[in-house]
């Protein structure tokens, strides 16, 4: 944590107690109780992913952050970063609400670099009670700049409040920008809350970063979408556009979402002469238990990468018994195939893949098979199933004699559950989700897909080669590691599993 000394002759300042808090806590935190090869908080909660940027030819993370204990509370931005998305260096953290217009949290956002300069670009949120009584409660954009590892916020913050906005644009709820550089301007995207009270994401633009204009509301529920839209992120894929949102308050629709706190993709054209953006198709980012929030950056490459918190509002599970409460997904590389968004891990994850364990052509029937070498916690396991004399196929997994994960598959029905009813929870919270999967066709046969990443207390699934994803947090105890395979009836299986060594 190469920060803190740096900045000690600043004084003992809000900052600088939350940086100690956080060297200390994270040098108490045990290693092996974190995911090996995913980011986790260094010590405390962690919520969203902000300022997923490249600097200094590096990549960096920053997130949601409360180092002070194991629940949300006032916001600071976490920091970390990369040199390849899989091994993460945790830095020093980098903002804490210690201004006015910030005092009620550095709430998301993202970054840039201009100028050579590293810059943060967030919500601060304003939360006094003024004179008369009143509650002054509102949400306004900052920015703040830096080297890398340490950030000055700059001294006309806020550069952005509500007071300009549209009739009937809440400055309540106005938050989460996403800024980028397209020509000579910076564009910046903004959660907000139209008068109708729906969702809907803000566009502006501006050639410095500090003097913004409204250019126009690039999307709107309008109706169908939830309530608030949070962590707006809005780029070209594969000839489209697409806006990807976190909707408050969604209403399920089929198993296309569910109910609360959604991530979706809605893609369609975008006419950049007009700023029109015309939606054609919305579907959900991701369909397990856990996950929110997500945010793109850019590689140097021109890989779209995505990273998601990997927990829900609606079923905090990471109860904060290791001292560290909250991890990111693996960072999934984009694109758009066959009408729809495909996620897939980033490349770089096949280097820490170790030990293969291979099997071809197995026939499954009945209960319970289990493989020698198909175990583990920390793998990469892939599942091809070839024959499909059956009602439902089964893999269990983080699986000892008392406790299990699973995922099923209705072959009548096409569909895919993922359920944790067994996964050692002991609180009453969403275990089951469901979503709509056909085999591919792959020279004239049918071949389900399923890739599984397990690490510790997490299961992110990619199906057929990432036309869709289910993330999902489970608890069973370390050592169930267990994994079987179970039909009703025939399958016919290719397993390949790699131990993930970071
Ligand atoms: C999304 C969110 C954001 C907000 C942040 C606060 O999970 O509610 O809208 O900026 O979390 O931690």
């Amino acid at each position: 944590m190469e920060g803190v000394e740096r900045m000690e002759g600043m004084g003992e300042n809000k900052l600088m107690q939350a940086r100690k808090i956080e060297e200390k806590g994270f040098a108490e935190v045990p290693k092996e109780s974190r995911p090996a090869y995913h980011l986790s908080s260094p010590v405390g909660w962690m919520n969203d992913p902000n300022g997923f940027s490249v600097y200094g030819g590096e990549y960096h993370l920053f997130f949601q952050y409360h180092p002070f204990n194991n629940a949300w509370g006032p916001m600071h931005w976490g920091h970390c970063k990369s040199k390849d998305f899989i091994q993460w260096e945790h830095l020093p953290l980098a903002l804490a609400p210690d201004e006015e217009y910030d005092a009620g949290g550095c709430y998301s956002g993202s970054a840039l670099e201009a100028d050579g300069e590293h810059v943060l670009v967030y919500t601060g949120v304003i939360d006094r009670y003024l004179e008369d009584g009143s509650h002054d409660y509102r949400q306004v954009q900052c920015i703040a700049t830096g080297d890398g590892v340490d950030y000055r916020k700059y001294e006309g913050n806020p550069v952005l409040t509500g007071e300009g906005l549209p009739e009937g644009c809440s400055r309540e709820d106005f938050r989460d920008p996403k800024v980028w550089k397209e020509g000579e301007y910076y564009y910046m995207a903004v959660g907000n809350r139209g008068a109708a009270g729906e969702g809907q994401a803000l566009l502006y633009q501006s050639s410095d970063l500090k003097q913004w204009e409204f250019l126009c509301i690039l999307g709107q529920s309008g109706g169908e979408y939830g309530k608030m839209w949070e962590c707006p992120d809005f780029f070209p894929l594969g000839g489209k556009q697409v806006l990807l949102v976190s909707p408050q308050d969604m209403r399920a629709q089929g198993y296309e979402f569910h109910n609360g706190n959604n991530s979706i993709f809605l893609y369609g054209d975008y006419e950049e002469s007009t700023y029109r953006f015309r939606r054609e198709k919305a579907a959900s980012a991701d369909y397990g238990l856990d996950f929110y929030a997500p945010q793109t950056v850019l590689a140097p490459d021109g890989r779209r990468i995505m990273v998601g918190w990997m927990q829900s509002w609606d079923a905090k599970l990471m109860d904060g018994r290791f001292g560290w409460s909250g991890m990111m997904t693996i960072p999934r590389e984009l694109s758009l195939q066959n009408g729809r968004v495909y996620q897939n891990p980033v490349w770089e994850l096949e280097g820490y893949r170790k030990n293969l364990v291979e099997y071809t052509g197995e026939r499954v029937a009945g209960e319970a098979a289990v493989f020698p070498g198909i175990s583990g916690r920390v793998i990469d396991l892939q599942v091809e199933i070839t024959k499909f004399q059956f009602h439902h196929f089964a893999i269990r997994f983080a699986k000892n004699k008392d406790y299990e994960m699973l995922l099923q598959y209705n072959r009548q029905r096409n569909c895919l559950t993922v359920d944790r009813t067994h996964s050692g929870l002991v609180r009453d919270v969403v275990c089951r989700r469901k979503m709509d999967l056909r085999p591919m066709c792959s020279g004239g046969e049918e071949k389900l897909k399923l890739r599984l990443l397990l690490d510790r207390y997490s299961v992110e699934v990619f199906a057929n080669d990432g036309e869709k994803a289910m993330t999902s947090l489970f608890v069973t105890p370390m050592e169930a590691d267990g994994i079987a395979f179970e039909t009703d009836g025939e399958a016919c299986i290719n397993i390949q599993k790699y131990d993930i060594c970071v």
